[in-house]
């Protein structure tokens, strides 16, 4: 089992919870400096990277990484004083801007909108492989892979230095929006102590139910932690998302023994080595444990079913400070008459409901709901309305002229 802090709950990784949110006079100071630096602009990743850094979810990193930190993450997986670190966390800008740049100056962080929502002191600029970053952290160099194409649209220099948070960037969902330090104090005041992480892209279906409650049959509580932040093109939409499991929450979940908070982080889609992150940044929001499926954080084909799962063999249990709860594939059997898993389940395939995501959206196109045994009717109901206000959005418009960015 991992340590407890004080308060009964697992201390952050590193031991201390990053707070690099300004307050105050260092906000008011802060805020007429910027008026007088040098920008730089942050894409959706990096302006959710900088509010992960800055309230702690990415604990211990106090900025964006320099060189030693990068190369011994992508070499070891681990940061250079040993504690176990798998993803990049970086700004990469233009060369030109880079060459501007002394170490020591200080940069405004602008945000998609224009404004300034941070501030960095450079400590180097470096240049980087994208090759080998590609490979070392996604395992392939196909540009068909989400991970690998953003890899290569991004400039080619990585600014390195510790940052501050001057403004939130806009939450889509304030309700949902805890930071770890709430969310410790709201385990803490529940009075759980062994909480178990779920992480999710994808809307929720039975198999999803299924390892959360067996998971919550061991800990006192479940923490629901969709990841809100940027996602490829062809996910479903956060807000959809979110929908579905505010529709089953009264209805399937024990209420009390359930929080419901937004992952702000950008997907990477990097299976194992995000597997690993996903669970670190679990610890950080306070979770003793961490669930991890078949495929965790995979896409396409690009990772096999249980890489996500052998990866954390890789690490020194006590280093990590939580218990990854690994599950088998799960599916609705029709011979046991329930939720079962490719560890509990003695029947064959044809007994097994299994859909793919693929055909699920040709039957949610088609106008039929999936079974009940693979959604429930409540999410069902809302994935069909989804697509069809997607296709309507999709269909050509008066002239046949298509509209644009539809297929
Ligand atoms: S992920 O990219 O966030 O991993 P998704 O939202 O589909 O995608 O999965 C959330 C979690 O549920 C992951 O740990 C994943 O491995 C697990 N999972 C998804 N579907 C299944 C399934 N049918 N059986 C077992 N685990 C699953």
């Amino acid at each position: 089992m991992p340590d407890r802090s004080a308060a009964g709950l697992v201390p952050p990784h590193g031991g201390t919870l990053v707070d690099r949110v300004l307050r105050g006079d260092a906000l008011c100071a802060a805020r007429e400096r910027v008026r007088h630096l040098p920008a730089v602009r942050l894409d959706p990743v990096r302006t959710a990277d900088l509010e992960c850094i800055t309230t702690g979810v990415f604990s211990p990193l106090d900025g964006f990484m320099d060189r030693a930190q990068y190369d011994s993450v992508l070499e070891h997986m681990h940061l250079p004083d040993g504690l176990p670190w798998t993803l990049p966390v970086t700004l990469p800008v233009p060369v030109g801007l880079a060459t501007t740049l002394r170490p020591g100056a200080e940069v405004a962080l602008v945000g998609p909108e224009g404004r300034p929502l941070g501030l960095m002191q450079v400590r180097e600029a470096f240049s980087y492989d994208p090759e080998r970053e590609a490979r070392r952290v996604f395992g392939t160099c196909d540009p068909a892979h989400p991970g690998v194409a953003r890899l290569r649209r991004q400039p080619e220099v990585y600014l390195a230095g510790p940052v501050w948070l001057l403004e939130r960037p806009p939450a889509p969902f304030p309700d949902l929006a805890l930071d770890p330090a709430e969310t410790r104090r709201i385990f803490a005041a529940r009075g759980w102590r062994h909480v178990v992480g779920f992480q999710t892209r994808n809307p929720v279906h039975r198999a999803h139910e299924y390892i959360q409650k067996v998971a919550l049959e061991l800990v006192d509580g479940l923490f629901l932690n969709p990841l809100l932040g940027p996602t490829k093109d062809d996910d479903v939409p956060a807000a959809l998302r979110v929908r579905c499991y505010r529709a089953l929450l009264g209805r399937y979940y024990p209420e009390a023994r359930v929080l419901l908070a937004a992952f702000p982080a950008a997907m990477r889609y990097a299976g194992p080595r995000e597997a690993v992150f996903h669970a670190i940044c679990r610890k950080n929001y306070g979770c003793s444990h961490f669930i991890v499926g078949r495929d965790h954080a995979g896409v396409g084909h690009f990772y096999g079913p249980h890489d996500s799962q052998r990866i954390f063999s890789e690490f020194d249990p006590h280093r990590l400070g939580l218990t990854p709860l690994f599950f088998d594939r799960a599916f609705w059997c029709r011979t046991c008459g329930g939720m079962a898993s490719d560890r509990t389940c003695p029947h064959p395939e044809a007994d097994r409901l299994i859909l793919s995501g693929t055909r699920v959206r040709e039957m949610l196109r088609a106008g039929v709901l999936p079974p009940p045994e693979f959604t429930r009717p409540e999410v069902a109901r809302l994935l069909a309305e989804g697509m069809r206000t997607e296709a309507e959005a999709l269909e050509p418009v008066a002239g046949g002229e298509e509209v644009p960015g539809g297929e």
